[in-house]
């Protein structure tokens, strides 16, 4: 395997050199890219000799084979170790002024950072706030443990040791592509129906779930259909990835077309989009205005049931996933309502979500459980969208397996 490991400075570097080593040992063909103050840690010739590869800072060597670029293209695992706060910064910002910056661009594959900084950087809101940011774009996390830092303090913000980046990367690694030749189809956001030219029935979808739904199968080899309903433009930047194909609707009915349309082509469906339950039996032409006095009474009509069709519909090997939102407080009366709502759409997983002030609906958060064969809870998690939806996809890989 292609493993990039950029190291930025910090003291922990000295760690790195051993985990540059455990990854040689079995057998990985490792590139260490260091920051210029990296090298006054641990210098060049001990980088080379431990990974046996050529090492360099500059963006400008090796121009020919465009190595600012190409690192990052050939990678298929890049680990960050130590991932020093300024790093952390630039990786959000999407800084390109050395190589560990346009190496990060540059990449595809799944990126693990282990941080290593004092404790009041690492609380820090500004780094709390950059390290939300990576974990919901797919970056794995290690550590920082607690203990010992540099200067006699303690507390949280020590580099996670070599066994334990090691072993996490190659975790990483091994269920990187588990989704390569599998057509998803995933709906997202919320519909809109109209009542008249400047009104409308919505809701609070912000539709961060289904595109994190969507990033994640792209990152892990699926090739998706993305519907969206009314997700916003930086929302949706989220799902930029050659896999993933978008197409945007705005009615329950839109959706409906252009989910059963995607789902002749898909070995998994999944419905997070929020769907309007009814539609105003009519949209008014004109505006309606209160004189008319026809605002307090729209006359509404029922939306088929999208997932419920597309589960009757089923192709054989074909998965069906719903989501629901709950506002009950009790996890036994939500999984209850959860069980009963499965049974009735006829889906094969039901990831139930509670929706409150901290999680679901225009959160960057979210805690699910999921419903599944007989309405056993299969898997729950908790996290920001993007791992909620590694283990919605873990829980799909199961079901598929079983
Ligand atoms: N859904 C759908 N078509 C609809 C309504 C909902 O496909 N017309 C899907 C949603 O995308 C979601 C799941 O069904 O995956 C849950 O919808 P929800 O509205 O919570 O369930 P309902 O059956 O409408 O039950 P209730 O509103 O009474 O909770």
């Amino acid at each position: 395997m292609n493993i990039v490991v950029a190291v930025s400075g910090g003291i922990a570097a000295y760690k790195t050199v051993h985990l540059v080593r455990l990854l040689t040992k079995v057998g990985h063909d490792v590139t260490v890219i260091p920051t210029e103050d990296a090298l006054r840690f641990v210098g060049m010739p001990t980088w080379e000799a431990i990974s046996r590869n050529t090492v360099t800072t500059s963006v400008h060597d090796d121009v020919a084979r465009v190595r600012h670029v190409a690192l990052g293209q050939a990678a298929e695992l890049v680990i960050v170790a130590p991932a020093t706060a300024n790093t952390i910064a630039k990786m959000t910002a999407g800084l390109a002024d050395d190589l560990v910056g346009t190496t990060l661009l540059s990449t595809t594959a799944p990126v693990v950072i282990a941080p290593a900084m004092h404790t009041e950087m690492w609380q820090h809101p500004a780094t709390q706030a950059n390290i939300q940011t990576l974990r919901a774009r797919g970056v794995h996390l290690v550590g920082p443990a607690a203990g010992e830092l540099a200067g006699g303090d303690s507390g949280p913000g020590r580099m996670s040791e070599p066994e334990e980046i090691a072993e996490a990367a190659l975790a990483v690694i091994e269920n990187a592509r588990d989704l390569a030749g599998l057509r998803v189809a995933v709906s997202a956001g919320g519909t809109r129906e109209p009542i008249d030219p400047v009104r409308f029935l919505g809701n609070r979808s912000s539709g961060r779930q289904g595109v994190a739904l969507a990033a994640e199968a792209a990152a892990r080899g699926a090739s998706v259909a993305l519907v969206v309903a009314h997700v916003s433009a930086d929302v949706l930047a989220a799902s930029q990835h050659p896999n993933i194909d978008i197409r945007a609707v705005g009615t329950a009915a839109e959706l409906a077309d252009a989910m059963k349309d995607a789902a002749t082509r898909a070995d998994v469906v999944i419905m997070a989009a929020a769907v309007a339950d009814y539609r105003p039996a009519q949209a008014a032409e004109q505006k309606l205005t209160k004189e008319e006095g026809v605002l307090d009474r729209i006359e509404l009509v029922e939306n088929d049931d999208i997932v419920a069709g597309l589960a009757g519909a089923r192709r054989d090997g074909q998965t069906i996933v719903a989501f629901s939102a709950e506002t009950l407080k009790d996890a036994d009366a939500r999984r209850e309502r959860a069980r009963r709502k499965r049974a009735r759409k006829g889906v094969d997983l039901l990831a139930v979500n509670l929706a409150d002030a901290e999680h679901g609906f225009e959160n960057a958060h979210n805690a699910v459980e999921i419903i599944g064969d007989e309405g056993a809870v299969v898997a729950s998690a908790e996290g920001v969208k993007r791992e909620v939806a590694a283990a919605i996809w873990d829980a799909v890989i199961a079901a598929r397996r079983g």
